[in-house]
């Protein structure tokens, strides 16, 4: 039996564009997931978001759903085109909701934790040059002020960017998400300018003055592990664990970028010119806590024909329907590895879940078992690490109900509540009913 302490808290995540829905109502404008979505070929099916889980409208019942599981935080985040349709143009009717989304927790003793940007750019932004404009940092910043000026009020927990390393790496490299660039050099810009923008946010959120207020940053970290011993793999994995983690890393926590990498990429990208005086000075701003979204492991081997020489192998654990491997213990050698090489901070588990493809029992049962399975290795570990003196503060579990999963579309399912897109029918899984017990037991049998 693993007990968690009385003051670690439990929670359930969401981003906007994935569960939202009402893309054009109360004056919202576009994003580049809308634009992205409609593109042929990018999305599986041509999926949108334009009516996901429909919570816009339907945000009562859902947070009476959370109140059933019981927990004690839940973590969303802010569409920043319903906040400003167009540049400088504030929209009350769009914050409206938000407002109503925080009372309606807040009544239910639920609290709220924000996230400020969780990869919806608006596109007027985008057309403004997006992320490789340095502007974007000041545009960044000033949505962050209003909305802290609107919320500060009632909301306590405040995150700035989720996982820049997807909005700028597989957004502006990859191409397999928003924006959908294939340009190395644009993807270490804008990786640049978001964690500039997270800088320039908390350095206005400490001037605001909150009181007993957090802000944090969330960064998806998932460890590399060379396939063999030999000499070569085990430098191909340092290598993409330099892109992957140490990137986004070592700007937060040590004003510096990686070497290794920087004299790698200034051949593949040109110069760091976008690197100006005191950039790293402002990113590596002192945060509340660190965020950290775990999902799986990386296996590789060295590989002449990739631009990291490093390649990606399948390896033999089970799989999630993403095919992403189960591996808690890289979540046990992530947290280990941060405590002894970046930060004290508090640590947050801001997302970890599973895909399974759910099967609909009798139309009113999901046996997830497997969901189950997957949650309780994870939360084992926190408690194990916990005991070591990991200070692990809370878990998130992604996600509170089935959603719009990104390139996917509705074809992966990661909520705890199975959600029927045709009628928009919430059903609570076994997992949901499992992570009930958990948080209110404080316990895992
Ligand atoms: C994370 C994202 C989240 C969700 C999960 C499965 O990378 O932050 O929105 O898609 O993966």
């Amino acid at each position: 039996m693993v007990k968690f302490e009385k003051n670690f808290i439990f929670g359930l995540a969401t981003s906007s564009y994935q569960i939202e829905g009402a893309a054009t109502e109360d004056g919202r404008s576009p994003s580049i997931w809308d634009t992205f979505c409609k593109t042929p070929g990018k999305v599986y099916e041509g999926h949108t978001g334009d009516v996901a889980c429909d919570h816009y409208h339907r945000y009562k019942e859902d947070v009476k759903i959370l109140k059933e599981i019981g927990v004690n935080t839940y973590r969303f985040s802010i569409s920043w085109s319903r906040i400003f349709p167009e540049y400088g143009k504030y929209n009350p009717k769009g914050m409206e909701f938000y407002k109503k989304l925080i009372d309606e927790l807040i009544r239910n003793d639920i609290e709220p934790t924000v996230t400020l940007f969780h990869w919806d750019l608006p596109m007027w932004a985008y057309n403004m040059g997006g992320w490789l404009n340095r502007d974007s940092v000041k545009w960044f910043q000033e949505y962050a002020v209003k909305v802290f000026e609107e919320l500060n009020d009632s909301v306590k927990f405040w995150t700035t960017h989720n996982e820049p390393f997807c909005a700028s790496i597989l957004g502006y490299n990859l191409g397999v998400h928003a924006p959908g660039h294939k340009n190395i050099r644009e993807a270490l810009i804008a990786a640049h300018h978001i964690l500039l923008s997270h800088g320039a946010a908390v350095e206005a959120f400490r001037e605001f003055g909150f009181k007993d207020s957090k802000i944090g940053i969330i960064l998806n970290l998932s460890p590399f592990y060379p396939v063999s011993d030999s000499k070569e793999d085990i430098e191909a994995s340092y290598r993409c664990d330099g892109l992957s983690n140490r990137w986004f890393l070592d700007p937060v926590f040590k004003a510096s970028y990686p070497e290794d990498l920087k004299k790698i990429f200034i051949k593949m990208a040109g110069e760091f010119d976008f690197i100006k005086d005191g950039d790293l000075q402002k990113i590596s701003i002192k945060n509340d806590f660190l965020g950290v979204n775990y999902y799986s492991r990386n296996l590789v081997k060295f590989f002449q024909d990739s631009k990291l020489n490093c390649q990606s192998v399948k390896g033999n654990l089970k799989k999630t329907a993403m095919g992403w491997e189960i591996y808690p213990e890289g979540l046990y050698d992530i947290i280990v590895r941060l405590r002894k090489e970046y930060t004290q901070l508090p640590i947050y588990i801001t997302e970890n879940g599973a895909a399974f493809d759910d099967v609909l029992f009798e139309g009113k049962q999901i046996k997830d078992a497997e969901r189950i399975d997957y949650i309780k290795s994870h939360l084992m570990k926190i408690a194990d690490l916990n005991r070591q003196g990991a200070d692990i503060k809370g878990y998130y579990l992604w996600s509170l109900m089935d959603n719009f999963e990104w390139t996917y579309g509705y074809s992966k399912r990661f909520g705890i509540v199975y959600v029927d897109f045709k009628t928009q029918e919430r059903i609570l899984k076994d997992s949901a009913l499992w992570y009930k017990d958990v948080i209110k037991n404080r316990t895992i049998k």
